[in-house]
């Protein structure tokens, strides 16, 4: 029998790719990420694009030249005339977002949509709506899920490594002052932030049922958002998250750790590393460097998730209806951070 470190080691995190990944993949936002890790990530997974678009024309230009991409437009409607479309991959910021998936969905054509999903809970409800009356599967780009350090922490909970978790947390420290994300009201929170408050959902599998926040501005910084945040989420009696971000850290410093305690034991993490102590385990912890990468490796996970969740005709692990949860949780902190209250997340039922 495997002792319990020998069975950690060998847990699989890898990325699994559908049967089929054929599928005409169009690209709607050839810009910083689209550049930088969807496409390099699809790329080396084998997966088919087959036109992309962009309103500067030489964005759309560029990028199908570096990618081989065999269509450009600048028009989002011409590349959802192409029958061989059947994915569209949208990667722009907020404004014209509802329009462009509702046309994906009239279109017929399965999406993947870039985080995050919303910054208004009615428009995230509209597209969740417009793409179950069409039929077609609608999955946010939370690919944080797929980093490497991410996963193997969910499949160590899972496997029920660490007993019954009852704590998570999260502290990030970096600078994003300057470009876009300067200019974005709750930035921190909504854009960036997204992703903590979504791994949290993800590593417990529960729903956090009250979300504290306080966020402060440094003085001097560039941005119109509060570039530093505290966020608490309580789940219920036996379980809580802390999560704390300095987004404007004065020299260079990207640093990064989660944690995650349970009854039998925890595990501190990067988005490539891990490190487990268990109860019953050896007495020095463990450490695995891990293979891949969260940029550009995981964006393979999310688009290869939808790929499957098509195929298989199922949900697609983060589908709209699902990541309305974790919106939710994020409208509901940066709601907390103005009101200075304790605020219980929205919930979604169809009608
Ligand atoms: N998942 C992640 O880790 C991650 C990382 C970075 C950015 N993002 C998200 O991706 C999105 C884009 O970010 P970015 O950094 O690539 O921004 P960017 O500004 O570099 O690129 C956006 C591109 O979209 C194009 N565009 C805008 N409206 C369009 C339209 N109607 N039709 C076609 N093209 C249009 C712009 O011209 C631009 O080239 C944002 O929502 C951002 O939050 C996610």
């Amino acid at each position: 029998m495997l002792g319990l470190f020998e069975e950690i080691v060998s847990i699989d995190y890898s990325i699994k790719l559908p049967e089929k990944k054929d599928y005409g993949i169009g690209v709607i936002g050839c810009g910083g990420i689209m550049n930088g890790a969807h496409l390099p990530a699809y790329q080396q997974a084998g997966f088919r694009v087959v036109a992309c678009c962009d309103v500067v024309e030489e964005a759309a230009r560029s990028t199908a030249e570096r990618f081989s991409i065999p269509q450009f437009f600048t028009d989002y409607r011409r590349l959802l005339d192409l029958p061989e479309v059947e994915i569209a991959d949208i990667a722009i910021h907020q404004e014209g977002r509802v329009e462009i998936v509702n046309a994906c969905a009239q279109a017929g054509k399965h999406i993947l949509l870039q985080k995050p999903f919303a910054h208004r809970w009615e428009d995230a409800v509209e597209m969740v709506e417009s793409c179950e009356r069409a039929g077609v599967k609608l999955m946010i780009n939370q690919q944080a899920r797929y980093a490497p350090g991410h996963r193997f922490a969910k499949l160590l909970v899972e496997k029920g490594f660490l007993g019954t978790v009852y704590h998570c947390t999260h502290h990030i420290r970096g600078n994003q002052d300057s470009g876009w994300p300067a200019q974005t009201p709750n930035f921190l929170i909504i854009d960036h932030g997204i992703h903590y408050l979504d791994l949290m959902r993800y590593w417990t599998g529960k729903e956090p049922s009250g979300v504290y926040a306080t966020t402060v501005y440094m003085p001097g910084q560039r941005a119109i958002a509060p570039l530093v945040y505290s966020i608490n989420l309580e789940f219920d009696r036996h379980l809580m998250a802390n999560l704390w971000f300095n987004d404007v850290v004065q020299g260079r410093d990207w640093t990064y750790q989660f944690i995650i305690d349970g009854t039998d034991g925890w595990l501190s993490g990067t988005a490539t590393e891990v490190t487990v102590a268990l109860k019953e385990g050896p007495a020095s912890a463990l450490h695995l460097k891990l293979k891949g990468s969260w940029f550009p490796d995981a964006f393979a996970g999310t688009m290869g998730e939808l790929m499957r969740a098509i195929q298989e005709n199922d949900e697609p692990m983060v589908s709209g209806r699902d990541n309305l949860k974790t919106l939710a949780v994020a409208l509901a902190a940066v709601q907390s951070s103005e009101s200075g209250e304790r605020v219980v997340p929205k919930s979604y039922s169809s009608s």
